[in-house]
């Protein structure tokens, strides 16, 4: 499903992002992506969705070699993978029924299939009822669920999540991870980037650890010990 071979990202020649990174994740994998700040980590999820390209090596998603993806590609290859970020993202001046329609109406589709998209998305996040609030008007995990629904918008291969809780309480925090173990049973690979022992700890999946942009270590049903 997602393969990397030898990967460095060098921001300038003494500037590291990730460090002849090579390997391999199976479709319908749950792999948390850990370790301190400044080892690779958003570099790394920003390479799967080509917000970044590599200085070397190769990057294969679903049998695609996007190593040199054109611009052009970028929307095709953004319909396989989703992705969530920090801080939700969310557009304030749209209600959640909008900011989900939204990411559906700049990729073409057709509003009537956008009125049967957006509901069942909303309910895989359990947020049917909460369609016509601002983000203002919802919690921190709620912001967050929306922001999830919206990267399932197009039944992505891939969920990439770069430190999704990190915004949020224990409790919170808890709900999404929770979230994410659903989307994964129902097929989806999902790559979550997090410092947060208590969810690694919790979740029991496969743990790729980074320092200085290396790979340190690659566990199965892995403990994030720091
Ligand atoms: N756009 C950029 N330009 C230059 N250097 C960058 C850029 N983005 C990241 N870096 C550098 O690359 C290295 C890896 O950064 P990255 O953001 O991948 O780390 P991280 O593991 O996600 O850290 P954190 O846990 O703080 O989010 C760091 O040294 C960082 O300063
Ligand atoms: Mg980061």
């Amino acid at each position: 499903m997602i393969r990397l071979k030898n990967v460095s990202k060098l921001y300038h020649p003494n500037i590291v992002g990730v460090d002849e990174v090579s390997l391999h994740i199976r479709p319908g994998e749950f792999v948390s992506i850990v370790g301190q700040s400044g080892t690779g980590k958003s570099t790394l999820a920003k390479l799967l969705f080509a917000e970044e390209r590599p200085s070397r090596g190769k990057i294969e998603i679903g049998g695609w070699d996007i190593t040199d993806i054109r611009d052009r590609d970028i929307p095709t290859l953004r319909r396989q993978i989703g992705v969530v970020f920090q801080d939700f993202k969310l557009l304030q001046k749209k209600t959640v029924y909008e900011n989900i329609a939204f990411a559906l109406q700049v990729a073409g589709v057709t509003p009537s299939r956008i009125r049967d998209v957006v509901p069942r998305v909303l309910s895989i996040v359990n947020l049917d009822e909460k369609l016509h609030r601002y983000p203002k008007q919802l919690s921190g995990g709620e912001q967050q669920r929306v922001a999830i629904a919206r990267a399932l918008v197009h039944s992505p291969k891939v969920l990439v999540a770069d430190e999704p809780t990190g915004n949020l309480d224990t409790l919170n925090s808890r709900e999404i991870v929770d979230l994410l173990s659903k989307i994964n049973e129902f097929g989806t690979t999902i790559v979550l980037v997090t410092h947060d022992r208590e969810i690694v700890n919790r979740l029991r999946k496969r743990v790729i650890t980074l320092e200085d942009g290396k790979i340190s270590s690659d566990v199965e049903e892995g403990r994030y010990k720091l």
